[in-house]
């Protein structure tokens, strides 16, 4: 089968990686695409993913058989509504299901329906109400941008005055536009993280290995907060106790919930787990895998990419069997010198050559005269694999260096915590 995959991240490089590994995918084509992609795919150049009736007509000419969208920004635009009505299948949920992303204010109301274990929240889209609420609440809060704000629509404020300045920058300022069209405030809860991303097919729900993210850009978790530093899975605090808690009490009810209200989710559900002391709460729903989680939790997966992924858009997950393998991956981001505020662009990169279960996921790069260069904070995830978690960040580390360009910056610490317990 011709399989099309929309993005250009590390994600995407991890998913086109995966189902070029299927002894069913004929032609794979990724839009846009990055040099990394380019290297086992056709990377597709002419094509903008914002035009939906472009993208569906280069999947009839070029008869895609299943498209699997990456990000969050195309769900959130429709173009899973797009492709299905034009007669392509494709896995990633409706613009109306994706809302479990794209609007927190309809992610927190949709838990509270089906009785989603959350933190306490309020909605508003005025100033001034919200500033009265965060005087009347006696606890830490949270301050959320309701709609997509490229990871950056969440602040921990210490104070009140710098909760009010945020509430101002959103509401008022407008800092990120539409999407803090309404602020949700919340409890603020502690506890380690943990990302359960999930397929579904609107009915049954099958999860993958859980995984941890590093979002601060510096060891020991700390400076300022990034798109992900890292990743490993699986994250061995997570309990097989843990994983019943949320199949009972997040991923099924979640489903059935979005099912119930007509509109069946068709793709991956991602739930952002905190371990708090009173028990599991979701932190956020995405509607797509998350990054850099995918490029540790797709070399683990033993069924076919492309099997499971039919069986959620056919609406037979029921009968598939999402196999894992045993063992252990993780993956170091190698960012920009100035991520994540301001990063540099432009540099050579050099590569050795790597070991086996080991592959550099390209997620800031682009060609230029030849060569590769570095495009984007987040430049490479790489990324190992081996029977334990020991041995797989072993691998990760002595070959780091075979990856190069000036200004390389990376945590030393990916995976610590699975390592120190
Ligand atoms: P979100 O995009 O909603 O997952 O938030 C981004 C990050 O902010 C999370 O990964 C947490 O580290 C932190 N965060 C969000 N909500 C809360 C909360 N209610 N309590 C504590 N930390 C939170
Ligand atoms: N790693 C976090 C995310 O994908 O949203």
């Amino acid at each position: 089968m011709n399989v099309l995959i929309i993005g250009s991240g590390g994600r995407e490089h991890a998913i086109t990686w995966k189902v070029c590994q299927s002894p069913k995918a004929d032609k794979v084509f990724v839009l846009p695409g990055n040099p990394g992609t380019g290297q086992i795919a056709t990377n597709v150049d002419d094509v903008s993913v914002e035009d939906h009736g472009a993208v569906a007509s280069f999947c009839k000419i070029n008869h895609v058989d299943l498209v699997i969208i990456g990000p969050e920004a195309p769900l959130a635009a429709g173009l899973a509504d797009s492709l299905s009505g034009a007669g392509i299948r494709c896995f990633g949920p409706s613009q109306a299901a994706a809302r479990i992303e794209a609007s927190k204010s309809f992610a927190k109301d949709f838990m509270a329906r089906h009785h989603i274990p959350t933190a306490k929240y309020a909605t508003f889209s005025s100033y001034n109400e919200a500033a009265r609420f965060l005087e009347s609440v006696d606890y830490p809060i949270v301050i959320k941008a309701s709609g997509l704000a490229a990871g950056k629509g969440v602040i921990l404020p210490d104070t009140l005055d710098e909760a009010k300045s945020a509430l101002a920058d959103i509401l008022v300022k407008k800092v990120f536009g539409e999407a803090g069209a309404e602020v949700i405030i919340e409890e603020r809860m502690t506890g380690q993280e943990v990302s359960l991303m999930a397929f579904t097919d609107g009915r049954s729900v099958k999860p993958m290995i859980p995984a941890q993210d590093h979002k601060r850009i510096f060891d020991g978790d700390k400076g300022a907060n990034t798109g992900g530093m890292g990743a490993y899975a699986p994250a061995p605090i997570f309990t097989s106790e843990m994983m019943n808690e949320a199949m009972e009490n997040v991923l099924q009810p979640a489903v059935r919930g979005m099912k119930s209200e007509g509109n069946p989710f068709v793709g991956i559900l991602y739930a952002g787990l905190m371990l708090t002391p009173n028990g599991l709460r979701v932190l956020e729903f995405n509607c797509r895998f998350g990054d850099p989680e995918t490029q540790v939790a797709l070399p683990l997966l033993e069924t076919d990419l492309l099997d499971v992924a039919e069986a959620c858009v056919n609406g037979n997950l029921a009968d598939i069997d999402a196999r894992w393998k045993s063992g252990a991956a993780v993956c170091v981001v190698l960012a920009s010198r100035g991520y994540p505020e301001k990063a540099e662009n432009g540099k050579v990169v050099t590569f050795g050559e790597l070991p086996e279960n080991m592959v550099c996921f390209h997620a800031g790069t682009k060609m230029e005269n030849g060569n590769i260069i570095t495009a984007g904070g987040r430049v490479f995830g790489l990324t190992a694999w081996a029977e334990d978690i020991k041995t797989a960040v072993h691998n990760a580390y002595a070959n780091i260096e075979k990856i190069s360009f000036d200004g390389v910056q990376y945590r030393k610490d990916i995976a610590g915590k699975a390592l120190n317990g």
